[in-house]
């Protein structure tokens, strides 16, 4: 055992979900790195391999479960090797996965890692489970250890208290909790000076930031102070924690991105009283004429599910005309995959099958292609400020960037870097991308 504090170790960590938890990777990274810990591109090369997992969906869940089983070849090949399952998926599964995968070594839930180091050097025979949630666990004075590039995540907040029927989150992630605003400001201030242009802020229903006197309109004016940040974003707001004064400050703040991504989920009243939405489809209406007005060219994205214990064709059919209506840049699109703890797990009959689930899915997927193809042709011929971001994939010889409403802008290289702010006249578009040229 002592021996493996003495040389370098490796860390191989592979990351699912959403946005907030490939930002705890980065902080899991930084809680390593202060450990003596490197990291590594590869499994081959680990000494230690982390797969930080989501819980949201089953099927998530299930492709971690097959690729914990294929991570085991390294283990095999190298006994001393520690394989550990953090995340949500790891607090929401642990027993099962100690069962079902009994050559893992650690087990940890979100808000176990500052124990990694400590964890990893007593892994034994059993997984050891450490699944407990902190009501106070922030994180902070951790610096991440962030990937390169132009925009660097900021968690603002941890946790949900929102408990809406469907959510596995606040299970998983425990009750909500905001970093204090000095710590946000202290870490964009270091971001600044490494060279970020862009910052996006993280919670799960980042809208309802309060520290002490602080509440989610102040903060972005305190961090639209720091010089060097060019762009502010944040994900995800939670439509029925909107204030005027929230609307007002994203209008009127330069820096503060022109884009909201307002997780709809239904268009049916009765649905989003089930799911415990706390709006009404007619309120979340009024919000997002509030938006535009206030926001013209404001970029709207949304969060759609499909198939939602009692839905019915009728249901269905107000989310598609809400869609219709609001007419989003573009959606993430689920079909309701039941969550054990959940409220809907266990009150609700997951009544829609599979198969007309599917249906829906497909219908909405549909519609909702047909239309950000039609808002995107609405941009040809319109000068777009774009921050670039990098190399297109697909074209060594195109760069990529996004606009302030966050569109995709691809456009012929010519002597811009990454970080450099250019203006692009959009000559063509497809569904999810404008093509562009240097103006
Ligand atoms: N905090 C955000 C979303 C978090 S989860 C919000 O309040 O909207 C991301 C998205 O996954 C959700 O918006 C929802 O559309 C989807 N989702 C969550 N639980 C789900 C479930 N049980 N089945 C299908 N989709 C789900
Ligand atoms: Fe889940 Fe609702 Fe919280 Fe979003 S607001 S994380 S959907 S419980
Ligand atoms: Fe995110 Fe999945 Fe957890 S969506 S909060 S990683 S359950």
């Amino acid at each position: 055992m002592e021996k493996r504090f003495n040389k370098m170790k490796q860390v191989y960590l592979e990351s699912y979900g959403c946005q907030m938890n490939l930002a705890d990777s980065e902080l899991v990274m930084g809680v390593l790195a202060k450990a003596g810990y490197f990291p590594s591109d590869s499994p081959q090369s680990a000494d230690v391999i982390l797969v930080n997992t989501c819980a949201v969906r089953e099927h998530a869940e299930e492709k971690v479960l097959g690729r914990i089983a294929e991570l085991n070849r390294f283990k095999l090949k190298k006994p001393e090797l520690v394989l550990g399952v953090l995340g949500c998926m790891a607090k929401h599964l642990g027993k099962v996965i100690a069962e079902r995968a009994p050559y893992v070594d650690l087990v940890v839930s979100p808000d176990g890692y500052r124990r990694l180091p400590e964890l990893i050097g007593q892994s034994g025979d059993k997984p050891y489970l450490d699944l407990r949630l902190d009501r106070t666990e922030l994180y902070e004075e951790i610096d991440p250890v962030r990937k390169e590039g132009v925009n660097a995540w900021v968690t603002i907040m941890r946790g949900c208290d929102k408990f809406c029927t469907f959510c596995i989150v606040p299970y998983v992630r425990g009750r909500e909790r905001c970093v204090p605003p000095d710590e946000i400001l202290r870490q964009v201030r270091n971001l600044a000076e490494e060279g970020y242009k862009e910052v996006t802020f993280l919670g799960q229903t980042v809208n309802a930031y309060r520290y002490n006197g602080t509440d989610f309109a102040d903060l972005l004016h305190l961090v639209s102070g720091v010089e060097g940040i060019e762009r502010i974003r944040f994900t995800s707001p939670h439509p029925s924690d909107f204030s005027e004064k929230d609307i007002e400050t994203i209008a009127n703040l330069k820096k503060v991105c022109n884009h909201l991504h307002l997780p709809v989920q239904s268009g049916s009243d009765k649905v989003l009283k089930r799911m415990r939405r706390t709006y009404t489809s007619g309120e979340y209406l009024d919000l997002v004429g509030l938006i535009r007005d206030k926001i013209p060219d404001v970029g709207l994205t949304t969060d759609i599910i499909v198939g939602f214990c009692g839905e019915t064709e009728e249901d269905f059919q107000a989310t598609l005309a809400l869609v219709r209506k609001v007419r989003y840049d573009s959606a993430f699109m689920f079909k309701y995959s039941p969550r054990s703890q959940t409220v809907a797990y266990r009150k609700f009959e997951d009544d829609v099958p599979e198969k007309e689930k599917g249906r829906r899915l497909e219908e909405l997927i549909h519609i909702q292609e047909s239309i950000s193809r039609e808002v995107n042709q609405t941009w040809i011929g319109k000068r777009v400020e774009v921050l670039v971001e990098g190399e297109s994939k697909k074209d060594m010889s195109q760069f990529y960037g996004k606009t302030d409403n966050f569109k995709t802008v691809v456009f012929p290289r010519n002597g811009e870097k990454p970080g450099d702010l250019v203006e692009v006249e959009v000559v063509n578009s497809t569904s999810h991308t404008l093509l562009g040229r240097r103006v």
